[in-house]
């Protein structure tokens, strides 16, 4: 059995170039958000530039349909990134020995037996914060070809997708450190201390600071008119000419200026948390153009995250693998559509509030009917994000495909329950035959309609039974 994650790349890369080799056509098989588009992305590539005869497609999970489909696909050999935890016996039962994983979400035991499934906790690294499968695929590309370094950008943006920017300052820990260290060697990221808006290159500034949520400022997040009011006061200009400004063109002093100014606005709330929130690392690709939504390595990750909620995933592969042209296109109009859905969805959430119900410890919203089952996510993370819902357990759950429930479920800021997410929601959705997994802040599960309300049963017992416990 494999113990560390050089010897596994290793084994990764001889097995890939045995199957070059053999002239095996080789599929790829990702998930349809931000890491699992870079992911599969970066290992698409790395094959391509290695000679391989490749394919990759997008799926929403993992599950019997997708490894059917891979079992009665014509290829000879699957990758399958940011995916697959707790499939091994499935794939193995499937597809003999002609399969890897390449992943980072918490597995079963029993996997980590498995040499097939290439996960950085078997070796020690936490999947939650260290690295994700983005990162996986960097370091199996390089293992393959050690020219394969200018794909650490990619990686960088599949670890701000996932929120790993969790070190001091929103720095990166861990494996992600070094991959940051290498894009950064090769002169293809800049990293910044400076204010973190949304939409640093793209938004105009009225926006940017209406749209951050992170730190949420009362009276100010979420509110255009008090944004644009506070910029007046502090006498920035919106405008360079006709042209609207955003946070990217912002000088040192007006940057100055505009702390000073949200400090003032927020001194009844806790302005010096909010201030340690609003500063951190930026990252920058400096060869992406100004005012490009793929300059800001965050807006990047906000485009991939859009293409796949909205189910055009193929159109961030093909930026991530170097097209800069009608694509470009594409993943704007995509971005924008993202953003007005989201709006749409928080303010029917907001008005219909039977959709809410809360306890002490937990929030449970019903998004049937309105939330596309690809959706849940974002909007589990933004509900997370609000401080009505500090301290909470936020689950999500909308209609999904075949008669199924999709559910999606976060650790709010601040929430300091034992819970982990990952464990409740796979052996919660395991007890009434469906699927669920993730990570300990962050998980999602399916079962099946008729199942809905022993689960629902079984997640508020889960949830306040731990609670209480922990009160008493
Ligand atoms: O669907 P949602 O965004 O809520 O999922 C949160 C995390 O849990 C994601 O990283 C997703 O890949 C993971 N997940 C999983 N198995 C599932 C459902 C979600 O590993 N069945």
């Amino acid at each position: 059995m494999v113990k560390n994650l050089n010897e596994a790349l290793s084994n990764f890369s001889d097995r890939i170039t045995d199957a070059i080799k053999a002239g095996k056509d080789i599929s790829i098989t990702t998930h349809i958000d931000c890491d699992g588009i870079t992911s599969g992305s970066i290992i698409t590539k790395a094959l391509i530039r290695a000679g391989a005869k490749v394919t990759a497609r997008t799926v929403k999970e993992m599950n019997g349909s997708v490894i059917k489909n891979m079992q009665q696909d014509s290829r000879d050999f699957h990758i399958v990134t940011d995916l697959g935890g707790g499939f091994a016996r499935q794939l193995d039962e499937a597809l003999g020995e002609q399969w890897l994983v390449l992943d980072h979400h918490e597995i079963p035991d029993e996997e980590h037996d498995n040499d097939r499934v290439i996960n950085a906790w078997k070796y020690g690294i936490n999947g939650g914060t260290e690295i994700c499968a983005g990162g996986m695929a960097y370091f199996a590309s390089k293992a393959l070809d050690r020219h394969n370094t200018d794909l650490a950008p990619i990686a960088v943006v599949s670890a701000l997708g996932d929120r790993q920017d969790q070190g001091e300052k929103k720095s990166f820990t861990g494996k992600n450190a070094e991959i940051v260290e290498e894009a950064k060697s090769g002169g293809r990221l800049q990293i910044d201390m400076d204010l973190l808006l949304v939409g640093r290159e793209t938004r105009q500034l009225v926006d940017a600071l209406a749209f951050t949520s992170q730190p949420f400022i009362e009276g100010l997040t979420w509110s255009r008119d008090s944004c644009f009011s506070l910029f007046k006061s502090a006498g920035i200009s919106l405008k360079d000419g006709g042209r609207f400004r955003t946070p990217s063109d912002l000088t040192d002093d007006e940057k100055r200026v505009l702390i000073e100014a949200i400090t003032k606005f927020a001194s009844s709330q806790n302005a010096t948390q909010i201030m340690d929130e609003l500063i951190g690392h930026t990252y920058t690709f400096p060869s992406e153009e100004r005012r490009s939504f793929l300059r800001d390595a965050r807006e990047f990750s906000t485009m991939l995250n859009s293409c796949g909620r909205i189910g055009r995933a193929g159109v961030g592969m093909a930026i991530c693998m170097g097209d800069r042209n009608r694509m470009l296109q594409e993943g704007e109009n995509i971005l924008v559509e993202y953003r007005k859905m989201i709006r749409e969805y928080m303010n029917i959430l907001t008005n219909e509030r039977w959709r809410i119900n809360g306890t002490t410890s937990c929030v449970m919203v019903n998004g049937e009917g309105v939330i596309p089952e690809t959706m849940t996510g974002t909007i589990s993370s933004l509900l997370a994000g609000s401080p009505k819902n500090a301290g909470k357990i936020i689950i999500l759950r909308t209609d999904g495909e075949e008669n199924t429930v999709k559910f999606s479920s976060r650790k709010s800021i601040g929430c300091k329950t034992d819970v982990n997410l990952s464990v409740l929601m796979k052996t919660g959705a395991e007890k009434f035959n469906g699927i669920g997994g993730g990570h300990d802040a962050a998980a999602g599960a399916r079962i099946t309609k008729d199942k809905l309300d022993g689960f629902l049963d079984f997640l508020e017992d889960s949830v306040n039974g731990i609670q209480n416990q922990n009160n008493s």
